[in-house]
């Protein structure tokens, strides 16, 4: 059943204090909970209280101290219903027997590789007791934990440790204490024989917290840049937001076996081990990136998210987009901000447009859900974290930061809501945010069309832009939105015009405030036609059209002082060529020499960063190309459309282009920073070109494959040739596979490639790896290595003619789905593309889709998706 926004009410009692005792064995877990319960003021005595239990078996269960007579409570498959408490305070007593070995959906206490450990977010605890699992519901948590010495010596959970001693025989235990009052969405506890690295980072108030990183044996070495990070983030908090770490410690630990990326679990950080472990031989720049990144992330929910958390899972956003936008400005700062933002935006397109414009689409703040987990989407944390950006933009640096310390001020220990976020900007700045607002609710990408004219004889230009956003599942009726457009006039040789009065609109400074279906700004003083320079640094999600041609783009890839417009201008320049191309439409000539010369330029520009560089040469992904098409589109034609483009720039200048790779060579020893780091990127860039585009890539993949020195280079080379199948490539791949088999990470990475090839035995491949006796098909790591890049970008063996890349999908998300509900599900969400296919791949992929839903006991998870595809 479907659960509503509008439903929300707080419960009728609430938990003052939660005590656990987890007895931790070989064969089974024993947890005991003592929670104080109390009614809140106005619950009428005799209402039942009603907690969550999902796979629990209750061994006994008592209230203040005695025994309950079975009429006193009810349970169920859902929880434990307590008939009639007592209209006071009361502790409420339980046991229960866990078999954390047979977990295979890796939430609640489950092992890892021999490690327990937990995952609770969103709605885990209720498989690990009995507890009112909401995030509305606070409270201080102390944990004793009693296990085997030999199995496990090291005993984590969320806080600080109280004690810790010996328990007789072989067993030993700790008792942890989090005086920070949480949801139970942020619990941890992990036990297990695991290696550490240890540091410390002194506050800004001066206090020293103890830092640790604990990992499987063996692997301590390739943790140092994952603490580097997590320093990093620390102070960088404290500069940019004044946010001050609060317990004496704060603990990592990586695991094997993990249903996302990382779990920002109060002082006890989780992570899937891909996301710490590092080491130049088997990570790439990519990998450190990632690393980075998300060390950061959960870091800073440590204030956006936990010290103010959600007030229910409607309000994912609140801590997600908040925090999304946290580690990306983190990453700016830390590295390259116009890279950075290339990158985002990048993400943004390839990922969350396609789902906000297909039968998935919802808003960042959605306002009904059947089940919560298939709402941790790109469109709650990266449009998520747009919608804070435009909040930053529309208010200034200071406005925002203004904002953002009342939030802090004002809800610090609360579960609130998007309105009081919003709230918070409005009362420090004295501003009206109602319009604003809608980015929240509304679902949707806007679409923005632009046209301009110049009159010469009164020296005025105008511009008008238009919004509207197409109807999605559930919104059929859209409202206009404010929407931020940061932007520019460019004049003839290329300097920034100014005006000398504008009207029509609302424009401060370098900003217009775009808030009604369509505006005509007409601006004054204007001598000459200046090229538009709009949505500079991406200043909204949108989708932009213009009467701009491919001589003014070239020209704003040329001169535009705003980095990222830069880019842009090259990629809508490329994306229409190969959409054209595509629907078999013929280019001139001087189109392509015009866009090999401002790639040439580009090249050439000794301004430019290597790193910007290997972004601005880029050949848009053919999804990227589909979407742009939006309807009938044909995988086949498109990359047929992507390589006959790559070739016709390429092609002439082969020569130069080798020449300016092999420049690029090094021997200098490896470093993760970002400036070796995007030399890398764009001499892999380059090859990619190279090889896309002429024939001298072949070898040079090869060689580069042969004789890397590091991961990156090797994998790259990999990737490039099982992404264009070159001549060698069923060779690099078998090589790889003999001498990285041993490494589950590096494995990884030979499963993506092999995803990626675009050959017609791809499919059949796949499902013998899948078959393989030794396949690790619990693993959530190896499954999404090998589906999800599949799914997501080959779309040409994916969305095949003949129907058997999706039957092939479907079939692996039955088999999954008994095993782990989340990581099936999220592989189904692959067939979000099947409405802009042309209609043949549509009811192929549609047949697939029914087939599956007409299998046997589907869990929530997998049905959920299903249901949306098929309705869509
Ligand atoms: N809160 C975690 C993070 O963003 C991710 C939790 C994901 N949970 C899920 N059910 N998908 O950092
Ligand atoms: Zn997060």
């Amino acid at each position: 059943h479907t659960i509503y926004l509008k439903d929300y009410a707080p419960t009728p009692y609430r938990i003052v204090s939660a005590d656990l005792d987890f007895r931790i064995r070989e064969e089974a877990t024993r947890v005991r909970a003592q929670l104080t319960i109390e009614p809140r003021p106005g619950t009428e005595p005799g209402t039942p209280l009603v907690l969550d239990g999902d796979e629990l078996k209750l061994d006994s269960i008592a209230m203040d101290g005695a025994p309950m007579v079975l009429s006193a409570y009810t349970s169920d498959a859902n929880g434990l219903t307590l008939v009639e408490p007592p209209p006071r305070r009361f502790v409420l007593e339980t046991e229960v027997t866990l078999k954390p070995e047979a977990n295979t959906r890796l939430m609640g206490l489950y092992r890892s590789g021999g490690t327990w450990c937990t995952q609770c977010e969103p709605e885990g605890f209720r498989r690990i007791t009995y507890y009112l699992d909401r995030p509305d519901i606070l409270a201080p948590f102390k944990v004793r934990m009693t296990a085997p010495r030999s199995l496990a010596p090291i005993l984590l959970a969320n806080g600080n440790l109280l004690e810790q001693g010996d328990a007789g025989e072989d067993m030993h235990y700790a008792v942890w204490e989090d005086p920070f009052p949480k949801p139970a969405y942020l619990f941890a506890l992990v036990a297990g024989d695991l290696g550490s690295i240890t540091d410390s980072f002194t506050t800004m108030s001066g206090r020293e917290i103890a830092l640790a990183i604990y990992c499987a044996h063996g692997k301590e070495d390739e943790c140092h840049y994952a603490m580097d990070s997590l320093k990093r983030s620390m102070a960088w908090d404290e500069r940019r937001f004044g946010r001050e770490y609060d317990l004496d410690v704060f603990n990592i630990v990586a695991v094997s076996d993990f249903n996302f990326g990382a779990m920002e679990n109060k002082g006890l950080n989780i992570f899937n081990d891909r996301l710490v472990f590092a080491k130049p031989e088997t990570a790439t720049d990519a990998n450190y990136h990632g690393i980075e990144r998300v060390i950061a992330h959960e870091y800073f929910h440590n204030w956006t998210g936990n010290r103010i958390t959600c007030r229910d899972w409607f309000q994912l956003c609140l801590k997600e987009g908040l925090t999304v936008y946290r580690d990306q400005e983190f990453t700016s700062d830390e590295r390259s901000r116009p890279v950075q933002r290339i990158h985002d935006v990048q993400n943004l397109r390839t990922n969350q447009f396609p789902e906000d414009g297909g039968p998935l689409a919802h808003p960042p703040r959605p306002d009904n859900y059947r089940e919560i987990n298939n709402f941790y989407t790109t469109t709650v944390y990266e449009k998520g974290a747009e919608v804070v950006r435009m909040l930053a933009t529309l208010l200034g640096e200071a406005g925002f930061r203004k904002g953002m310390d009342l939030y802090f001020e004002r809800h610090d220990g609360e579960a609130t809501t998007i309105e009081a976020f919003l709230k918070v900007f409005e009362d420090a700045n004295g501003v009206d945010l109602a319009q604003f607002g809608i980015w929240y609710t509304q679902a949707g990408t806007p679409q923005v069309d632009v046209t301009d004219s110049y009159d010469a004889a009164s020296q005025t230009y105008t511009l008008t832009l238009a919004q509207k956003v197409d109807p999605t599942p559930g919104q059929a009726e859209k409202q206009p939105l404010l929407i931020p457009v940061r932007f520019g006039l460019i004049g003839p040789n290329g300097s920034p015009m100014g005006w000398t009065g504008v009207s029509g609109g609302e424009v401060r400074d370098d900003l217009i405030l775009f808030d009604r279906a369509s505006v005509t700004l007409t601006f004054t003083g204007i001598a000459s036609r200046p090229v538009p320079s709009l949505f500079r640094g991406f200043s909204a999600p949108v989708k932009v059209t213009s009467n701009l041609g491919q001589e003014q783009l070239l020209f704003l890839a040329r001169h535009d002082s705003d980095p990222f417009n830069r880019w842009d201008a090259l990629q809508t320049a490329s994306t229409a060529l190969i959409a054209d191309a595509a629907r078999g439409k013929d280019w001139s000539g001087t189109d392509i020499d015009a866009l090999r010369q401002a790639l040439l330029d580009t090249l050439d520009d000794p301004g430019l960063d290597p790193a910007f560089k290997a972004q601005a040469i880029a050949i848009p992904a053919a999804t990227v190309v589909a979407r742009h098409i939006g309807h009938d589109v044909d995988p086949d034609a498109v990359a047929a459309a992507r390589k006959r483009l790559m070739t016709a720039m390429v092609g002439p200048v082969a020569e130069r282009l080798e020449a300016k790779y092999r420049a690029l060579s090094s021997s200098e020893p490896y470093s993760p920073d970002a400036g070796q780091a995007g030399r890398r990127s764009l001499r892999n860039g380059l090859l990619g070109l190279l090889v896309a585009g002429s024939d001298r890539g072949a070898p040079l993949a090869t060689a580069q494959y042969t004789g890397a020195a590091n991961m990156t280079d090797r994998y790259a080379a990999m990737a490039i040739a099982a992404h264009y199948w070159t001549g060698d490539a069923q060779a690099i791949l078998g090589d790889f596979r003999t001498i990285h088999a041993g490494d589950p990470l590096v494995f990884d990475k030979w499963l993506t490639a092999s995803a990626q090839a675009p050959d017609d035995r791809v499919v059949e491949r796949m499902r013998a790896i899948l078959a393989a006796p030794d396949f690790p098909r619990t693993n959530p790591n190896r499954l999404r290595s090998l589906l999800g890049p599949f799914v997501m970008s080959n779309m040409v063996q994916f969305a095949r003619k003949d129907g058997a890349g999706f039957r092939f999908i479907t079939e692996a998300v039955a088999e999954i789905d008994r095993v782990n509900p989340q990581v099936a599900s999220r592989i189904l969400t692959g067939f979000r593309i099947l409405p802009i296919l042309e209609p043949a791949r549509r009811d192929k992929g549609r047949e697939a889709l029914a087939a599956l839903r007409d299998r046997e006991g589907l869990s929530r998870n997998v049905a959920d998706i299903l249901d949306r595809l098929l309705a869509g």
